[in-house]
């Protein structure tokens, strides 16, 4: 039985979200700036977010529905990229090109097919200081291998561009945490809420289970495991991005269903319980509220946001969209941010 009624933290930051676009930005930008003061927002449209003026329309739409969100911005970098367009890009405001290769994931078709495919532009986003997130899955590789075959090629252009950061994102196997582990400062590696609770298992071990469907897949115990440990050790090379990834319903729920979890409706009250499980509460302020920003070069954030211990349900859907952990109880509840506003459950 644990005591702790309350918990105080730094405001937290996520390093990875899906925020959509047109009438579907709104309701997931306010859903983020509900808790985070800045999100990381991943440039899978239809169209990419690839040049400069896309970054500021884009940002421009985020602020004008969520004015309270930080958007830290990033676009989907490509071979043909050029050094005006990357200058560019950075003149806009991006902090990061994100890597998609080919196929892996929703809308990337016009991915790479191997990482040294940007080599060529690594002096120019070294001196703009842009950071490069990677997708880590190797195109036409069995599913439940595309991570692992990846991290050769990561490697290799970490230690090659040493002046470079890279980020891999939402690690999914004990493979990729010692691949970060054991690389240079350049390397760092976030991880999701849903990445550290589940397995294949949870997937398509017993009936189906559509809405925990997502690129990585989950995989193994000791990969989850692996990712646990990462996450509650402290090392400053793991930090938190969500991947929330919005799908409707209807796009989950078919024949042909889209790969992403929701989990921006109960991602911190979500870490809370699975680091206070872990007996582990004392490093959540590091794992989303510090390292990321560290990485990144940012300053702190100055508010606090409080969690109390108070159970509620997490609603069937939000917004048109199963969230993770639908209908389950969580213990935490975000109670009030230090800027005094009040929230909802
Ligand atoms: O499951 C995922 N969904 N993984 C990704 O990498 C992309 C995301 C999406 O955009 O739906
Ligand atoms: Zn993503």
């Amino acid at each position: 039985m644990n005591s702790t009624t309350n918990i105080v933290l730094r405001r937290p930051d996520d390093f990875h979200v899906h925020l959509r676009q047109d009438a579907d930005l709104g309701e997931y930008a306010r859903e983020a700036a509900r808790v985070f003061a800045r999100v990381l927002v991943m440039p899978n449209l239809v169209p990419p977010i690839l040049e400069g003026p896309d970054v500021s329309r884009y940002r421009q739409a985020i602020r004008e529905q969520a004015p309270a969100l930080e958007a830290l911005m990033a676009f989907k970098l490509l071979p043909r990229h050029t050094p005006a367009q990357l200058a560019s890009l950075k003149t806009a405001g991006a902090v990061a090109g994100k890597v998609y290769p080919e196929g892996v994931t929703t809308n990337s078709e016009d991915g790479i097919t191997d990482l040294r495919q940007i080599w060529p532009l690594m002096p120019v986003l070294e001196e703009l200081g842009l950071v490069v997130c990677c997708h880590g899955e190797k195109p036409g590789v069995f599913s439940l291998d595309r991570e692992e075959r990846f991290l050769d090629e990561f490697s290799q252009t970490v230690t090659k561009f040493p002046n470079v950061r890279f980020v891999l994102e939402h690690v999914s196997t004990a493979s990729a945490v010692e691949c970060v582990e054991h690389l240079g400062a350049n390397a760092a590696a976030t991880i999701t809420l849903h990445h550290l609770e589940i397995t294949l298992d949870d997937v398509i071990g017993g009936m189906l289970k559509p809405h925990l469907f997502c690129k990585p897949i989950a995989k193994r115990p000791s990969d989850r495991e692996a990712l646990r440990q990462a996450a509650f050790s402290g090392n400053p090379k793991f930090f938190f991005g969500s991947d929330s990834a919005p799908h409707l319903k209807g796009k989950k729920e078919c024949a042909a269903g889209c790969a992403g979890v929701y989990s921006m409706p109960v991602a911190l009250e979500g870490l809370a319980e699975v680091f206070e499980r872990a007996g582990k509460l004392e490093r959540l302020e590091g794992f989303c509220s510090q390292f990321g920003a560290e990485f990144y070069g940012l300053a702190l954030n100055e508010e606090t946001v409080t969690l109390v211990r108070d159970a509620w349900k997490v609603p069937d859907l939000a917004h048109g969209v199963v969230p993770y952990r639908a209908g389950e109880l969580l213990a935490w509840r975000v109670a009030t941010l230090s800027t005094g506003t009040p929230l909802n459950a």
